[in-house]
């Protein structure tokens, strides 16, 4: 703990990334307009969420254009649309059932510069779609696809996303799923896990448009490739804060304040599986059987390295029908507040395999410990995740759904 103290080892974020840099800056100001993130995985049966989003557009039988830009071709994307999968139904016939009246753009990686274009016929047909579009829903898959199908090149929005932001500011809904959420903060990152971006201190490769989100700077067979990742432009949809998604299935907390730092965004969302995250201006609401979790950097300290250290990230982790305000940060519960303390919190060994973090939080609420210290099952160094009570946070739970509002997280290497 020694380490953790040092003037060395804390430095401000101007200082650890460089020029042009500022403390990863927060505000009050949140985006307008309406955002629906999915958390991948949704159930079919999921009715809660998928009543909710119809709802949402306040029409019985609203449109939704689904942009299937996430799959490796048009024609793959095509088949997840119009065919049922053993396991799960196609999207036609899911949104269908929910009361929505689907569609699909013709609109991939591989038909992109005719698909996006306002001056072909195939492009005009997906901007129809579009213009008549209530919800705008992208699919989960790869979101570096996402970004080579509706980006010019050089960065700039294609002719099809012009219309999209301009269909977003009239109130249309963009929705998304696994990859379709991740696109929609202004940066998207993905590849990787947890320990990898602790491994490398935050040091995500930078991609372009076209690119995938891999990091291959140190070759296609190294460690750098398997447990790093990269970030690339995104479509802004959500301003503040960086979105990630599978978050507990996966392990993806570990990860999240590593991206917020490397891409220099100050706060993080992370949906879990089966859950979804709807943004109505300021006003944000879960829904689900999972959680969402919300990073605030604003009174954190990153340290410059070798590996990935902070303290004094703020954590909330939320469940269904819990509310974020997200110009004030305010989390709001209608689960009774937890005021009885018993046990001791669970220190997980390996933290970055799935549901282990959500197990250390929700231990740590209902326990009369102070700390949960989770360490990384690998070695050398060893990743250290201490979530720890500081003043003035809650924590609520009803049916074995917890609501926790502002634990304080450090990561740091033993
Ligand atoms: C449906 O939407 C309206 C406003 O658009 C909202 O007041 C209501 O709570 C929503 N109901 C459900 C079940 O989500
Ligand atoms: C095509 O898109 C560009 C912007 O990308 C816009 O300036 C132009 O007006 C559009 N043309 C038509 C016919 O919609
Ligand atoms: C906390 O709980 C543990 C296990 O129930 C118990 O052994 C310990 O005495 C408790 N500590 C305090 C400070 O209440």
């Amino acid at each position: 703990m020694h380490k953790m103290n040092s003037n060395a080892l804390f430095v401000v974020l101007v200082v650890a990334v460089g020029v042009g840099a500022v403390a990863l800056p927060h505000s009050r100001q949140s985006s307008p307009g309406k955002v629906f993130l999915f958390g991948g995985a949704t159930e079919d049966t999921s009715a809660n969420i998928y009543d909710a989003l119809r709802n949402a557009t306040g029409k019985p039988s609203p449109n939704i254009v689904v942009a299937i830009t996430a799959a490796s071709s048009l024609a793959i994307g095509l088949e997840a649309y119009y065919i049922d999968d053993p396991g799960s139904w196609s999207y036609e016939r899911l949104f269908t059932f929910y009361g929505f009246q689907p569609s699909v753009l013709q609109l991939a990686r591989d038909n992109w510069e005719e698909g996006a274009s306002n001056s072909t016929s195939l492009g005009q047909a997906n901007i129809r779609l579009v213009e008549a579009a209530d919800v705008i829903f992208f699919n989960g898959g790869d979101q570096s696809r996402h970004s080579r199908s509706w980006f010019n090149t050089d960065g700039s929005d294609s002719d099809i996303l012009g219309v999209v932001r301009r269909r977003f500011l009239d109130g249309a809904i963009v929705a998304g799923t696994s990859a379709g959420a991740a696109i929609m903060s202004k940066r998207t990152y993905g590849e990787g896990y947890s320990y990898g971006y602790f491994y490398f201190n935050a040091d995500l490769k930078e991609c372009d448009i076209g690119e995938t989100l891999q990091d291959d700077r140190d070759g296609t067979n190294s460690f750098r490739y398997s447990d790093n990742g990269g970030h690339m432009q995104g479509f802004g949809f959500v301003q503040e804060a960086l979105v990630d998604t599978h978050v507990d299935a996966r392990g993806r907390f570990g990860r999240l304040p590593a991206a917020m730092r490397s891409t220099l965004t100050p706060y993080g969302i992370g949906v879990g599986e089966d859950t979804a995250l709807y943004i109505n201006g300021e006003e944000a609401v879960v829904l689900g059987n999972d959680g969402v979790w919300w990073v605030d950097s604003s009174e954190a300290q990153f340290g410059i390295g070798p590996y990935f250290t902070v303290t004094g990230l703020l954590v909330s982790y939320l469940t269904e029908g819990d509310r974020l305000n997200l110009a004030t940060k305010e989390v709001i519960s209608t689960k009774p507040l937890i005021t009885t303390n018993e046990g001791v919190a669970y220190d997980s060994r390996d933290v970055f395999t799935g549901r282990e973090g959500i197990r250390s939080i929700t231990t740590l609420v209902t326990s009369n410990s102070t700390r949960s210290t989770g360490r990384s099952k690998e070695r050398n160094p060893t990743a250290n995740v201490v979530f720890h009570r500081g003043q003035g946070e809650l924590a609520y739970t009803m049916d074995g759904k917890f609501t926790v509002d502002k634990l304080h997280m450090d990561i740091y290497s033993i």
